[in-house]
Parts: C-alpha cells; structure tokens; sequence
C-alpha cells in the first residue's frame, strides 16, 4: 500500500482524462497539459467519449455473452456508466474489480465504486500482472471465465517487450471462455505528421513517463493464440456500430479477445 501521496505538480494522465470527460477531480496542472494536448489532437474529448462508448459495448457484449467477472486494469476516475453498472444492467450478480495505480483514482475509487459488495477497488500496477491477479483472486475466480479489461492503458506502457510479457502473462491468467478487451492510441496510418512526437513530449512530464501509439500488427501480436471478435481490430468508433472504421487519422483501436 502506498501513501497515497497525490502530486499535483506534474500532470496525472487519470486527472487529464477526467478533464477531457468533463469531471472536477483535477487540478490546475492537468488542465494545463489537457489543453496544450487539445491543440495537438482537437479531437481528444471525442475519442475519450468514443473509449467510454466501447467501453460500455464492449461490456454489455460480453455480460451478454455470459461472463460474470471483470477486472479492470487503469479503471480511471469515477465517471458515468462504469463497469460494474454497466455489467450489472445486464446481469446484477456480476463481480468487477477496479484496479489503478494513481492514488486520487483508488481514493476516489473507494469511496465511489466500491459502494457495492461486487464490486472491489485495488490498488495495482500493469507492470506487475502477477501481483495483480494474485490480489484481485480474493474476490474473482479465476477457474472461471473472467474479462480483463485494459482501456486506454497499455500505451502508457512505453516499451514494447515489458508489454509483450505482461499480455504473455495476463492471457495464462485468463482460462477459456474468458476474454482481453483492449483499447489502445493508434497514431494513423497517414505518413509525415509530427504530431505523435508533440503529444510524447506532453505525457514525458506524466507519471507513466511517455505513451506509445502502436500499429495494428503490433496491437494484434498481443493477443497471439486468442480468437479474435468481430470486426477485430478497429478504431473504438466503429467497433460494433455503423461506422465505417478510418484508419488513416489517429483514433483508439479496441479490440476484443476470446481465451480458446
Ligand atoms: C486514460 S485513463 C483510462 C480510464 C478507463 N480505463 C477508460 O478507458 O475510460 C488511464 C488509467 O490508467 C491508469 N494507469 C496508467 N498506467 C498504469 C499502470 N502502470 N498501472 C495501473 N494503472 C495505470 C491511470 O492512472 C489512469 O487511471
């Protein structure tokens, strides 16, 4: 357990995307970097609107589909339609456990999600998979099919091996019939823009250090021995909707995953 020690002297990438969602736990430093990034991506609120749309598909998807337990991985601050009242509208004795590294998240977090008694916040890092399912075993069976969610998380991973071992290691964690949602910053498959390179230099002042747009063959590595659910891999926009999928301009692409 840490000490909860919030910084608000460097921008929290929980606090920028609470900015961006329209939520009131942030502070003058997020605001700052949540602008300055506005100007490099004008449509960063749509995509943080777009990521929570697939989230809220992506699981009543797989709460139709039966699955009872989530584990959500970079949960974020409180906002509209989290998981578990997502899941929950479709099958009230689903189970979620919230994870995040951030302390104003897990303080947050507490007092807002874990309202509940399915629901559990806990504290966690990505980089550490093990410790996190070790934890999170306490209340999710992991004999059964669970959902790993990892929203907007895994480019904050910066190097791309540590991300190959902790996917290697969540996907043995996952027994069949459970599922790796993800979505993850695609930078566009448009060449000759600088844009990527501005948006780093703002996140480098950020507690992951950086984020990592990848491509989509480094995206769908990830999920290696997993059947892939249609339409597979697009931008959130178009996963499950009527949109037809742009690949050209940076968006979110989610994917997810069925464990075989
Ligand atoms: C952009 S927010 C996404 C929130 C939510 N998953 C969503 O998609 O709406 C990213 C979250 O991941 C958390 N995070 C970043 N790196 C992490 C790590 N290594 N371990 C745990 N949480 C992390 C941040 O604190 C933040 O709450």
């Amino acid at each position: 357990m840490t000490d909860l020690q919030i910084d608000t002297t460097s921008p929290s990438v929980a606090r920028v995307y609470d900015y961006w969602l329209g939520g009131k736990d942030n502070f003058a430093v997020d605001r700052q970097a949540a602008e300055q990034l506005l100007k490099l991506v004008p449509d960063a609120v749509e995509m943080c609107r777009d990521n929570r749309a697939f989230l809220r598909r992506s699981v009543e998807h797989l709460a139709a589909s039966g699955i009872r337990q989530f584990l959500d991985i970079g949960s974020g601050l409180p906002t509209q339609e989290n998981v578990h009242e997502v899941a929950m509208r479709v099958a009230p004795d689903s189970r979620v456990v919230y994870v995040d590294n951030d302390p104003i998240v897990l303080v947050h977090g507490r007092a807002l999600l874990a309202t509940h008694e399915n629901t559990t916040v806990i504290e966690g890092d990505l980089r550490e998979p093990e410790a996190i399912v070790a934890a999170a075993g306490a209340h999710l069976d992991f004999e059964q099919p669970v959902a790993v969610l990892l929203l907007s998380i895994a480019h904050f991973v910066i190097d791309d091996e540590e991300l190959t071992r902790i996917m290697a290691s969540l996907r043995a964690a996952v027994r069949p019939g459970g599922y790796i949602v993800m979505s993850h910053a695609f930078a566009g498959e448009r060449t000759g823009d600088d844009t990527v390179e501005a948006v780093q230099e703002v996140y480098a002042k950020s507690a992951p250090g950086g984020l990592t747009p990848r491509t989509r063959a480094q995206i769908s590595a990830l999920f290696e021995g997993m059947e892939l659910q249609e339409p597979h891999l697009v931008p959130v926009n178009a996963w499950r909707t009527d949109q037809r999928p742009d690949f050209s301009k940076p968006s979110t692409i989610g994917v997810v995953a069925k464990a075989v």
